[in-house]
């Protein structure tokens, strides 16, 4: 069976989902979510996500997206395409029976396999912070709301959120 195609993603109110190279708020919820999303699976990134890591993502198999040809890293896999990444994310699922490929941004790379996800775990966070890396808005006609929880916020989230299953409709 092929493995399903999951975005994770955290956008504040105006679409923003990073400034500078980084994430423009601190919400530990949701940076323990992402972990619990991606644990064991293929975790497709662009470069520039991937060099802002703070530290490196362990037990999840990093497929970097660049255009250059001459990049390395411990660990991670190099895709010189979109499509290229999740060939090699499906192989590696395939190795792993992974029943999920993660696409963990940023947003050009979210961009690029929106056509290709099946589902879309969104954490809505409760800000409007200025920042240079957006999501488009969401055609709600192709998509369907299937969850939504908004946990307590605790003493090391910025802000109030919620996640959000979005789920493609079919046919
Ligand atoms: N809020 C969230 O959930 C979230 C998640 C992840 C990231 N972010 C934020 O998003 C921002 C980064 O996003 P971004 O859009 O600037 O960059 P990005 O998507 O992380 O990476 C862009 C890079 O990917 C490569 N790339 C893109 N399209 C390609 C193609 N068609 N073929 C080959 N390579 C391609 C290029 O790498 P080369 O230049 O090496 O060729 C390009 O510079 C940061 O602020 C980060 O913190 C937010």
């Amino acid at each position: 069976m092929k493995p399903e195609v999951v975005a994770i993603v955290a956008v504040a109110k105006n679409g923003v989902i990073g400034a500078e190279g980084g994430l423009p708020w601190r919400i530990s919820g949701d940076l323990k979510r992402f972990k619990a999303l991606t644990m064991g699976k293929p975790l497709i990134m662009g470069r520039r996500t991937f060099e802002a890591l703070p530290r490196p993502l362990l037990g999840r198999e990093l497929v970097i997206v660049t255009r250059r040809p001459s990049l390395s890293a411990p660990g991670a896999r190099f895709a010189r395409s979109p499509d290229e990444a999740l060939e090699i994310a499906r192989e590696i699922a395939r190795a792993s029976g992974a029943k999920e490929i993660c696409i963990g941004g940023g947003g050009e790379i979210y961009r690029a396999l929106l056509e290709a996800t099946d589902r879309v775990e969104l954490t809505e966070i409760d800000l409007a912070p200025e920042g240079d890396a957006y999501l488009p808005p969401f055609d709600l006609a192709r998509w369907r709301e299937t969850a939504r929880v908004a946990p307590e916020r605790g003493p090391r989230d910025e802000a109030d959120y919620a996640f959000v299953t979005l789920e493609r409709r079919r046919g």
